[in-house]
């Protein structure tokens, strides 16, 4: 058993590899389709006004929002952690029977809960919370499938034969302890079912309603502490574990420096908890939440930085491969994207920026060069990487991959740069008046003004969601290839396990 290479079960990888692409085809599609309802509303009601309730904006939205976010991008950090999880802790998922049952259980709870938290947005139920959508049933099954999770990542930390902890298992831990809190504190909410409204409010009394246990200010101070620290636990931190495993892999070179990658772990947990503020600037929450909520924002470029740079730097010596590799493009660009989206929400948390920047579409535009270049490209890299190695096939075509890039990367400029202008277009319109404090546009005056910027953001959406489905075909024609041992991979990592 010691002088034989381990053989890693990837079954779960390969489970969760197909939910991320699944749901990110539906979660992308869907954006794509509010992306054209805000440039021709017309959209909202193309199936008939009997079926509109389904197909407008409102509806659609939080489709969008939750399918990305807990379907593609959650459905990616389980694929990797399956697939990284044993690799680096040494130890293979078919040692362990129990672990073998929790992943595939876990597995089947987080399909059943995706297929009940679409059918219930998409009839209306909703704790109106952003990222918080679900009602309490379905929060409870979220609450069991994380819980398995982390049987899983303990389970298999038990019994490996790696003793010390690579930095992505870290990234991940943090992934599932962080979640866990945030996800039951903002939650907490009280089922109505039994109760029923003096004043005849509409849900109260239904099984699919529940009233938050916070109110008015407290409410959304905690739910931005929640919404803020998804973007830490969910957009950068399990993101950050895959670069740490897949960018050394992929380029056979050893990670920058091992002392800046904990360095920054300890500045993202500390810093990242105190900024939500900046998602209430100038709302009833108290002023020095919200000083404090802009000074950590600015603060967190440094362990932001501190961990784009590392990766970044990892590539030292070694940049001809980024003009070989579309794999490895695809992960320099992430990094090169996250250190955009960290220097630009800073400077969307001062007061003064944030007074032009809140409510526009500078914040779609800012959350999109995020979730679009730095999650989606790493993701896809992933994946792109896991694929030969857990369906010991060649990669179908590398060409097709560096086709997809190139479209991908045009479909993310035009969103975050059609975005930018139109937002702070809008922002300076919105606060536009004359000398005896008269605003200078209505209302209809700035959405004529931002109509090209609309479609022109829906046209990049296109083309990133082309580059997806072209990455479908590319996994699927690779699982569907003549099986080849690992050793005999072309692209096989040159820096073994
Ligand atoms: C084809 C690609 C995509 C398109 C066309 C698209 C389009 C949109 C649109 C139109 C909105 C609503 C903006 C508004 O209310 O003004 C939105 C919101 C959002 N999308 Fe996407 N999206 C795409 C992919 C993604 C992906 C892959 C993620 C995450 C991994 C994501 C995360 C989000 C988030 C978090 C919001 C809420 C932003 C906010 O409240 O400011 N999107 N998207
Ligand atoms: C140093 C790191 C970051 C800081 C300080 C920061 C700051 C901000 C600020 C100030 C806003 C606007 C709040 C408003 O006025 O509505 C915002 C919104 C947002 N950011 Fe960031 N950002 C950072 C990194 C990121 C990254 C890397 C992503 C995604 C990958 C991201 C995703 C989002 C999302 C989803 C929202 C929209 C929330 C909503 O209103 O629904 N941010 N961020």
């Amino acid at each position: 058993m010691e002088n034989r290479p381990l053989e890693y079960d990837y079954t779960v990888a390969k489970m969760f590899m197909l939910t991320t692409i699944v749901l990110g085809i539906v979660g992308m599609s869907i954006g794509v389709f509010i992306a054209f309802e805000l440039a021709y509303p017309g959209l909202n009601t193309i199936f008939g006004k009997t079926i509109a309730e389904y197909t407008a904006f409102g509806r659609l939205r939080p489709l969008h929002t939750d399918s990305v976010a807990f379907g593609f991008t959650v459905s990616g950090i389980f694929a990797t952690w399956f697939y990284v999880g044993q690799r680096v802790l040494k130890v293979s998922m078919a040692e362990s029977k129990f672990l073998m049952f929790i992943g595939k259980l876990q597995f089947w709870l987080y399909v059943a809960g995706v297929a009940a938290a679409v059918v219930s947005l998409f009839m209306g139920y909703t704790s109106s919370k952003e990222y918080a959508e679900f009602e309490w049933p379905i929060d409870i099954a979220i609450v069991v499938v994380w819980v398995l999770w982390g049987v899983s990542i303990f389970g298999l930390i038990g019994i490996r034969r790696e003793k010390s902890l690579y930095i992505s298992i870290w990234y991940y831990i943090a992934t599932f302890l962080g979640v866990a809190m945030l996800y039951l504190f903002n939650n907490m909410e009280v089922p109505t079912m039994l109760a029923t409204s003096p004043i005849g409010e509409t849900g109260i009394g239904s099984w699919m309603h529940s009233v938050s246990m916070y109110a008015g200010t407290n409410d959304a101070l905690v739910q931005w502490w929640y919404g803020h620290n998804a973007v830490a636990f969910v957009f950068t931190v399990p993101i950050i574990a895959m670069i740490y495993y897949f960018l050394p892999k992929e380029s056979g070179q050893a990670i920058y420096s091992y002392k800046l990658s904990l360095l920054s772990f300890w500045g993202l947990m500390f810093v990242y908890l105190w900024a939500g503020g900046h998602h209430l600037l100038y709302s009833t929450v108290p002023d020095w939440v919200q000083t404090m909520g802009s000074i950590f924002s600015i603060v967190l470029i440094l362990p932001s930085w501190g961990s784009a740079i590392n990766m970044l730097l990892t590539m030292k010596g070694e940049w001809q491969q980024v003009a070989a590799s579309p794999l490895i493009k695809f992960m320099v660009l992430a990094s090169t994207f996250y250190m955009f989206s960290t220097l630009e929400g800073p400077i969307q948390a001062i007061k003064s920026v944030n007074a032009i920047a809140h409510f526009t579409n500078w914040i779609p535009g800012h959350v999109h060069d995020g979730t679009l270049g730095w999650v989606g490209f790493m993701i896809i890299a992933s994946l792109f990487h896991m694929a030969p190695r857990v369906f010991k096939r060649e990669l179908y075509s590398k060409g097709l991959m560096a086709a997809q890039f190139w479209i991908q990367t045009l479909g993310i400029v035009l969103y975050f740069t059609s975005m930018w202008i139109s937002g702070i277009t809008q922002g300076m319109m919105w606060r536009a008046h004359d000398e005896f404090g008269n605003l200078a546009y209505s209302f209809m005056d700035t959405v004529n003004v931002l109509h090209p910027y609309y479609a022109l953001r829906g046209l990049g959406g296109i083309f990133y969601l082309t580059g997806f489905l072209m990455f479908a075909y590319n996994i699927y024609k690779t699982m569907s290839a003549r099986p080849v041992e690992e050793s005999e991979l072309q692209n096989a990592s040159p820096m073994g396990a």
